[in-house]
């Protein structure tokens, strides 16, 4: 592939927003209360990324943040169109902000995110929500600052949504809050290039683009010192990393790797078609990489496959499978699916049923196809009708849950090294506090005993497994000997 030259956003356009965000600072100092702040997230981890942008902003800005949009002063919704459900869902969200905009009209209600990019959503929004304060796109979301000033001071309604225009800029530096402390997104890249003949990420997230490696080194190096224990490296396709030019993905993990401290490197989304045996001998060879792959296989049918535009065929995609197996045995390979793509036949879906029974993946997220306007198969013919794709994913979610379930059963008995990352609302039951982690693998564990208590959080821990379901693990914190 050739060198594409990434645009990034110029010192001086990032400095005229520092200078919005101080004079929003200002507003706010001059309030007798502080200025709230919530944001609400749909969508992927990319978009959970934009969000800790946005509170950051926010922090910035003088708002202190709440965890409800009730008495807020400034509400975001940061909005997913993967799926009509996500859309609805938003759509849903945003029109019960009605009544909080109606009882306390000076608050400003902004919906962002990938909703917007769609040339008919906006125009949605824009006639039918006419109490919608701001709308912004993915690519506006550096210029926040510089929005809400406009908002704050009444200009009327204010829209950025650039379609295409700024879809292949870069905006470093950009103040980010993250929750928690132990677990951390750190975007690499933004946008894809794949188009899946299904997919609207493309369209609405712009052309693939890489962070520079010095960029993301630095953040890592920041976040490891801050004490994150778990960073995930963020991209929708991460093996293409750097294609414009530069280190490839394996070199970014093993240079990451090479950062002092103890903490656990994630990275999602892997493309089976960009993946391979060098990918799996970094893994190997990172202790800190987690032994984890998502790897989504969307169909086990090779008609089905190359009508999606995946570029690889079902055995390709085994092949990988035991490549990564092979390399590390103990690896937890979880995937994506899509049910009743348009013109998969029940025989095509026997191939992903196949498929599921040979790979045994730990955990799968099943989906059913959902018609995407603009892209290449929301027109293809689609015969199928909804209840038999409803039942062919009744029918796989059972053959997955049951291996789920196997596979977690045999950790029953043994010890496994986790990372406390919080505390379970739900509680036990019995009254004894129950704290959530992760293994190195990213199973959920749900830990009780005696020994657990809030300072493990943030700590990796030995828990002995006492319990299992298709979806989690339960146990208990071993104590010292
Ligand atoms: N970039 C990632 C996935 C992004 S979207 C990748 O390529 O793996 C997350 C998942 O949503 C996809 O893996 C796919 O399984 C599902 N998905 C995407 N578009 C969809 C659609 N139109 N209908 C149903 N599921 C969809
Ligand atoms: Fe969508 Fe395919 Fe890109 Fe993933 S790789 S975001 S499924 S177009
Ligand atoms: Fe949704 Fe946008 Fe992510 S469409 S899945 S939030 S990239």
């Amino acid at each position: 592939m050739s060198a594409r030259a990434v645009r990034k956003i110029s010192e001086s356009e990032l400095r005229r927003q520092r200078e919005c965000a101080a004079r929003v600072r200002e507003i706010n100092g001059g309030r007798a209360a502080p200025a709230l702040a919530y944001v609400e997230t749909y969508g992927c981890q990319q978009n959970e990324a934009d969000s800790e942008k946005l509170r950051g902003m926010l922090l910035d800005m003088g708002y202190r943040l709440t965890t409800d949009g009730g008495d807020a002063d400034v509400i975001v919704v940061n909005t997913c169109a993967i799926r009509d459900h996500a859309e609805k869902r938003a759509l849903g969200k945003i029109g019960a902000l009605k009544r909080v905009k109606t009882a306390r009209p000076e608050c400003i209600l902004a919906v962002c995110g990938c909703m917007p990019q769609r040339g008919a959503v906006s125009e949605t929004l824009r006639r039918s929500y006419g109490y919608v304060d701001l709308v912004f796109g993915v690519h506006a979301l550096w210029r926040f600052p510089e929005l809400l000033e406009s908002a704050l001071r009444r200009s009327g309604r204010v829209f950025a949504v650039d379609v295409d225009g700024d879809g292949a800029a870069i905006a470093e530096g950009i103040p980010s809050s993250r929750a928690g402390g132990v677990k951390a997104w750190l975007p690499i890249m933004y946008g894809c290039d794949n188009f899946c003949a299904y997919c609207v990420v493309p369209y609405v997230r712009g052309r693939e683009r890489s962070r520079e490696p010095g960029a993301v080194l630095s953040e890592a190096r920041e976040l490891a010192a801050s004490g994150y224990r778990d960073i995930t490296l963020l991209g929708q396709n991460v093996n293409s990393y750097g294609s414009g030019g530069g280190i490839g993905f394996p070199e970014l993990l093993r240079r990451v790797n090479g950062i002092e401290g103890e903490f656990i490197i994630r990275f999602m989304t892997s493309h089976p078609k960009d993946a391979g045996d060098g990918l799996f001998c970094a893994m190997a060879e990172c202790e800190k990489a987690a032994r984890h792959i998502h790897l989504p296989f969307q169909a086990g049918g090779d008609r089905v496959l190359r009508a999606m535009n995946r570029g690889y065929t079902g055995s390709g995609y085994l092949a990988l499978v035991d490549a990564a197996r092979r390399r590390m045995p103990d690896i937890v390979i979880t995937s994506d699916v899509i049910v009743g793509f348009p013109g998969e036949r029940r025989e095509d879906f026997d191939r992903t049923l196949e498929l599921v029974k040979t790979a045994r993946f730990d955990a799968l997220f099943t989906f059913i196809y959902s018609p995407r306007e603009g892209t290449p198969a929301a027109s293809m013919d689609d015969p199928v009708p909804g209840p038999e794709k409803q039942a062919w994913f009744g029918e796989l979610l059972a053959v997955q849950n049951a291996i789920s379930a196997e596979k977690h059963a045999a950790h029953v008995g043994g010890t496994m090294r986790v990372l406390v990352d919080g505390r379970d609302n739900g509680g036990g039951g019995d009254g004894r506090p129950v704290f959530t982690a992760r293994t190195n693998g990213g199973r959920l564990v749900r830990v009780t005993g005696g020994g657990i208590g809030g300072g493990d959080i943030g700590r990796f821990i030995d828990v002995k497994i006492t319990g299992s379901t298709a979806w989690s693990l339960t146990g208990e914190k071993k104590e010292l000997q």
